[in-house]
């Protein structure tokens, strides 16, 4: 019995782990599902984003597949209950620190990527993005300035044990893929920067086969849309790799096709598409389930050792994706629920 926590979250969440969910059912293995809420859901049933019985569920499990959270009702609570201190508390607690965010562009959907189709079609890297320091977790707060001024701070640190631990799982994609890896950082202006450039070199001479650069996060952007055929794995820190992820999935498609692994050091991991809780279609049935459907594949390969059935899973989609089936961000009419029976239907 191999025990999975699903949490599905607010707005869209719960419509694309539903798909997820029929398809992991669809092929047999073993998985027992337990559903708990987090997020918006879990502050009004419990009045906290991660209740402790959420986050006992997350522990006792094999895996995590968890959907989105954030709810605009929610925007103005204290920050310690706003619904986004779910994800951020499951990556600190589980110690989730190696963010995957695989980005390709699936055969026929050349036509839905911003970019020129000769451009889009040669996307296939991975962003490696550190999930368990950087300037989301200093110390932060609101002030008030000698001159009577309102001012907000937030501090962007990382210590060299950080670096080094998510330049190993930077250099390890890359060994897997194509061997390059480009570590992307603010080295010219930021110290936590000049750190992070120095320890990614360090590290490097554990890796001679790995043909290492360097890029500013500006120009990464840049060359995100100018040439993403460029890029084999990028790593990066917490921040630039939440911004490069969504923009990488624009030259993928869709932000609806971007899975993501969030991995601890005994590689038990929580899968989540890279959206969030989309609230401007939630309850439609216009929301692609294809990165949460893949978030579901990415499971059973980094934790629960299925690479067959992720397989299955990833021609799947492909082969759904090929044949036209389309949600409304991909330039289609079907419904979440339909596209998830495109995917089961060539399981
Ligand atoms: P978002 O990713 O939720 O949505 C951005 C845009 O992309 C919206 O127009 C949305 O409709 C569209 N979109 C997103 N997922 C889609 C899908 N599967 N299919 C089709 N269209 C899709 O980002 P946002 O609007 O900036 O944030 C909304 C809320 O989600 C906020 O509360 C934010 O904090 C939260 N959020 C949560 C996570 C997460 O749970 N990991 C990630 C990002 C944002
Ligand atoms: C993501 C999201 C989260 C992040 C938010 C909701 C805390 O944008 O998973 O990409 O910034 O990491
Ligand atoms: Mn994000």
């Amino acid at each position: 019995m191999t025990l999975i926590a699903l949490l599905p979250g607010d707005g869209i969440g719960p419509e694309v782990i539903a798909e997820a969910r029929r398809v992991l059912e669809a092929l047999d293995l073993g998985l027992v599902f337990e559903k708990a809420p987090v997020g918006g859901a879990a502050y009004r049933a419990a009045g906290h984003p991660l209740p402790p019985a959420t986050l006992d569920l997350a522990r006792r499990a094999e895996a995590i597949l968890f959907g989105a959270v954030g709810d605009p009702e929610c925007d103005r609570l204290e920050r310690a209950l706003r619904p986004e201190q779910a994800i951020l508390g499951l990556r600190k607690e589980l110690g989730l620190f190696a963010n995957l965010r695989p980005a390709r562009l699936f055969p026929g959907l050349e036509d839905a990527s911003a970019l020129k189709p000769e451009v889009a079609g040669a996307i296939d890297m991975v962003i490696v993005r550190e999930l368990n320091g950087d300037v989301y977790f200093g110390e932060k707060g609101m002030r008030t300035t000698a001159g009577g001024l309102r001012e907000g701070y937030d501090l962007m640190s990382y210590n060299e044990a950080e670096v080094r631990r998510i330049a190993h799982a930077g250099f390890r994609t890359a060994e897997a893929r194509r061997g390059r890896l480009c570590s992307v950082d603010k080295a010219n202006v930021l110290e936590t920067s000049q750190l992070w450039r120095d320890v990614v070199i360090e590290v490097s001479a554990e890796y001679p086969d790995i043909e290492l650069t360097h890029m500013y996060v500006d120009n990464a952007a840049m060359q995100l849309v100018r040439n993403p055929g460029q890029f084999d794995v990028i790593v990066t820190g917490n921040l630039f790799g939440d911004i490069l992820s969504d923009q990488a999935s624009m030259c993928a498609g869709s932000i609806g096709m971007l899975p993501s692994a969030a991995l601890n050091a005994e590689a038990k991991g929580l899968y989540e598409p890279i959206h969030g809780s989309a609230p401007d279609i939630a309850g439609q049935g216009r929301a692609n389930p294809c990165a949460t459907i893949l978030s579901a594949a990415m499971m059973l390969r980094h934790t629960l050792d299925r690479a067959e059935a992720a397989d299955r899973i990833e021609n799947a989609v492909t082969a759904a994706l090929k044949a036209g089936a389309r949600t409304p961000d991909l330039g289609g009419t079907l419904s979440t629920a339909a596209m998830g029976e495109a995917v089961l239907a060539r399981l």
